[in-house]
């Protein structure tokens, strides 16, 4: 017993040495120490012995099982730790790399100042208004207190897509189509893309305006300078001096522009001001008695006041922009600043 065994652990042994993969080695283990392995044949023949020699056979055995099982098992780890180190060495990262630059999306400078307007009003109680991009010469111009021969339509090149219908060249049509669905009282200010024939630096085809509105028995102009002073206050800064000229626009009687003091010169003249030290922010008035007729509202018991700004012009002053088509080039490079 004792010679076969040691043959046989002898054989094991030199089998798992030659074992070139850890399939190999396990085959080896199944073909000794498996249940129907040599070693457990062995077992089963002890079975025929008695007394002393079953009991000394068995120890036999047993330890020969444990020797070999323990080879087995350092041949075994031995795979593991070279297919660890493999594939260490393949999965392997460069630290050293630099890393890729991921840039978050972000609003358009157009769209920011377009929110902060926004912001304000409602703040102020009033609500939000959408008309359309393309709309009848009545809203644009004819319930606005322009009529076909007036020389204001002059002031505005306009697209046409058929003979009464254009491409809004402002939004204060949204007034009308405001005023005809509800009564007052009316707070209102509507956002949105206007169209006009014009394209240099200061001057592009399709821009951005808000109109704002207020109708109610007993608004003065008063109010008027009020809510406007309030908001270029809240857009500039508080200590942002404003003031209020004379003017003209058919939709409104009397009629106002709305002046700042430069925000890049603060009043001592330059290029962006064309050294006047103001620069002109809004259009704005009291709506005329004329455009209320034409919605069939009293004009003798209501009135209200309206204004109109351009939004990029905001924008370039605010971000210090000096080239308006830059705002609708799509460069990364320009958005990536804001
Ligand atoms: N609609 C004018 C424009 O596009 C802006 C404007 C001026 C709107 C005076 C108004 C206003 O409501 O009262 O130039």
């Amino acid at each position: 017993m004792r010679e076969r065994l040691d043959r046989l652990l002898k054989e094991a042994l030199s089998e798992l040495g030659n074992a070139a993969s850890k399939e190999a080695a396990l085959q080896v283990k199944a073909k000794y120490l498996g249940r129907k392995g040599e070693l457990s044949s062995l077992l089963k023949e002890l079975a025929s012995l008695t007394g002393d020699d079953k009991r000394g056979a068995g120890e036999l055995i047993n330890n020969a099982k444990n020797s070999l099982e323990a080879a087995v098992g350092v041949r075994l780890s031995g795979f593991d730790e070279k297919e660890m180190a493999e594939r260490l060495s393949a999965e392997r990262v460069d630290v050293t790399l630099p890393g890729r630059c991921v840039y978050p999306g972000k609003l358009h400078p157009v769209t920011q100042v377009l929110s902060e307007v926004e912001e304000i009003f409602l703040n102020l109680g009033f609500t939000i208004a959408e008309g359309p991009e393309v709309e009848l010469d009545s809203y644009n111009f004819e319930a606005l207190n322009i009529p076909k021969d007036h020389p204001a339509r002059d002031m505005q090149d306009t697209f046409y897509v058929s003979g009464d219908v254009l491409l809004r060249t402002h939004t204060s049509p949204v007034q009308i189509r405001v005023m005809e669905r509800a009564a007052p009282p009316l707070r209102v200010i509507a956002p949105g893309t206007v169209y006009r024939r014009d394209s240099d630096i200061t001057h592009t085809p399709m821009f951005h305006q808000v109109e704002g509105f207020m109708v109610d028995e007993g608004v003065t102009f008063a109010n008027l300078k009020a809510v406007l002073t309030h908001f270029l206050h809240r857009l500039f800064g508080e200590k942002t001096s404003v003031r209020f000229r004379p003017s003209f626009f058919p939709f409104t009687e009397p009629s106002a522009e709305v002046d700042i003091r430069c925000v890049i010169c603060s009043g001592k003249g330059c290029r962006v001001c064309k050294g006047s030290g103001w620069l002109e922010i809004l259009g704005a008035g009291m709506i005329h008695p004329n455009v209320f007729k034409s919605v069939n509202y009293d004009y003798e018991k209501f009135s209200g006041f309206a204004f109109g700004l351009g939004i990029e012009r905001i924008a370039m002053l605010k971000f210090g922009i000096d080239d308006l088509r830059l705002f609708f080039e799509n460069d990364l490079r320009f958005l990536r600043q804001f």
